[in-house]
């Protein structure tokens, strides 16, 4: 990391193309906001003291999604222009010497290793800076790069400005700026309103340092892709899908075995194992964790929870914040939700839900069940169709369920509630108090035989 390095990431605008009431840094790609993709790309080449996002549009809702602890933020109360954002960071920069990275707030698909070429040549002493550039099959909406006979960039022509000539050249300006400091900040005040918006353009001190005889080098990228800067719906689902595609590549060169890649959808923070294997169509969202030797099923949505070692998740398992350990089954078509936990060797079957509800080592609930708010224990079976009834209107309260515990199916089990150690409940019962451990505990009406009487009921009806 290089620590003569400040990056000032340009993220105020509302985005007007962008056609919503969000400012277009938070909209997301890849499982990140816009602004926190860039500030990924930036931490490759500058400790987050060093980082400064300039804001402006609902500022306090941008600055609260950062979540890199550390980064510093300017103010900028009206947009006047990408110059004009650049001026309201000022305050914010610390270092008047070494090299200025300046990047739009806009360009989520820019990698690490784009920006530390940029800055690996030190722009100080006799350069004026570097500015990136690719060449587009339809330069349309970018500022167009105009070379000196040395080849060096003499200045950006923003479309408003382009002449019918300059309409012709296809080598762009995608938004990425390494200037020298000391000579930046020198002359930054001799930016004036571009004639053709009335706004301070930033690609104007391009033009202001060349002049002043500190040459602008060009760095051409050829991989346009990470250079696209998002303006619209359109370009923001063409940045996600690259993002994802990117997200897969990456775990199957570390390992991952992925069905159809193109078909799952891997947000940036979420972690699998080796020799785990994704089937098509599964949605792996926010913090999620995969351990080694996993294989989550087609069709299953996890977001934000830790998935043991060996864990088998079966088609179209929906869990939220949850943890599963190590060896276990769950699904297909179950529901963790709320800090659910289920331990090491568990089995979790179809249609059963658990909201904050732990489930100790090795027990099972396999078939149609809702336990919510529920601590049970190891070795446990709960039987299909058992329901905690954990709400009465008013309060949520709590069912305890001891080790080895067998609870049978269809139990209604009314909380607060303890089911000692070893307990057993007989099938369909609706327990209301505590049950002691090792005790049988039936909560129903006991069966009366009539004999004869079906045999009755259909002669009669001859
Ligand atoms: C800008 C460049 C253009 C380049 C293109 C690449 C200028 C004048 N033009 O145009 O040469 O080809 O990016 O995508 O810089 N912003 C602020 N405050 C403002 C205005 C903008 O912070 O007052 C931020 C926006 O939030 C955005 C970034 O600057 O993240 C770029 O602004 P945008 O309006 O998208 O610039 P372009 O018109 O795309
Ligand atoms: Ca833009």
């Amino acid at each position: 990391m290089n620590t003569n390095v400040t990056v000032v990431i340009l993220a105020a605008g509302l985005g007007t193309r962008m056609k919503s009431k969000k400012a277009k840094v938070l909209h997301e790609a890849g499982g990140d906001t816009l602004l926190n993709q860039i500030i990924r790309a930036a931490l490759a080449v500058a400790p987050p003291e060093n980082i400064v996002a300039v804001v402006g549009h609902q500022a306090p809702q941008v600055r609260a999604s950062v979540h890199q602890p550390g980064i510093r933020f300017a103010e900028q109360t009206e947009q006047k222009g990408t110059g004009h954002a650049v001026m309201s960071a000022r305050q914010q920069v610390t270092m008047s010497e070494g090299q200025l990275l300046i990047l739009n707030g806009d360009g989520p698909l820019l990698k690490p290793e784009t920006l530390r070429k940029l800055v690996d040549l030190n722009v100080t002493g006799a350069l004026g800076g570097k500015i990136v550039t690719t060449r587009l099959d339809d330069p349309t909406g970018y500022g167009r790069i105009l070379r000196d006979e040395h080849g060096m960039v003499a200045r950006v022509v923003e479309q408003k400005a382009v002449t019918a000539e300059q309409h012709e050249i296809n080598e762009i300006n995608p938004g990425l700026y390494c200037f020298n400091s000391a000579v930046f900040w020198r002359h930054l005040d001799e930016l004036r309103p571009n004639a053709a918006a009335n706004e301070f353009y930033l690609t104007d001190m391009v033009e202001i340092i060349a002049r002043h005889g500190y040459p602008i080098a060009p760095l051409f990228i050829e991989d346009k892709n990470q250079l696209l800067g998002i303006n619209t719906r359109a370009e923001l689902a063409v940045a996600d899908t690259i993002l994802r595609a990117r997200k897969a590549l990456q775990l199957m060169l570390d390992g991952v075995t992925i069905e159809n890649p193109a078909s799952v959808s891997i947000d940036v923070d979420v972690e699998v194992g080796a020799d785990s294997v994704i089937e098509a169509g599964v949605h792996l969202r926010g913090r999620t964790k995969v351990g080694e030797g996993c294989r989550i099923g087609t069709g299953s949505v996890l977001r934000d929870c830790e998935i043991g070692d060996g864990t088998v998740i079966l088609p179209y398992v929906v869990a939220d914040q949850s943890r599963v350990g190590k060896h276990a089954f769950v699904g297909p078509f179950s529901r963790l939700r709320m800090n659910a936990e289920a331990a090491e060797g568990t089995h979790i079957g179809n249609f059963v839900e658990l909201k904050k509800t732990r489930l100790g080592e090795g027990s099972k609930a396999s078939h149609l069940a809702y336990l919510g708010d529920a601590v049970i224990g190891s070795q446990v079976n709960v039987g299909a169709g058992t329901i905690t009834c954990n709400y009465d209107g008013q309060n949520k309260h709590r069912t305890l369920i001891e080790d080895g515990v067998f609870v049978g199916s269809n139990s209604t089990l009314v909380a607060p509630l303890t089911l000692g150690t070893g307990s057993f409940i007989a099938a369909g019962s609706v327990i209301t108090k505590d049950v002691a451990p090792e005790a049988l505990a039936l909560g129903r009406s006991l069966q009366t035989d009539k004999p004869g009487w079906a045999k009755r009921r259909r002669g009669s009806k001859v």
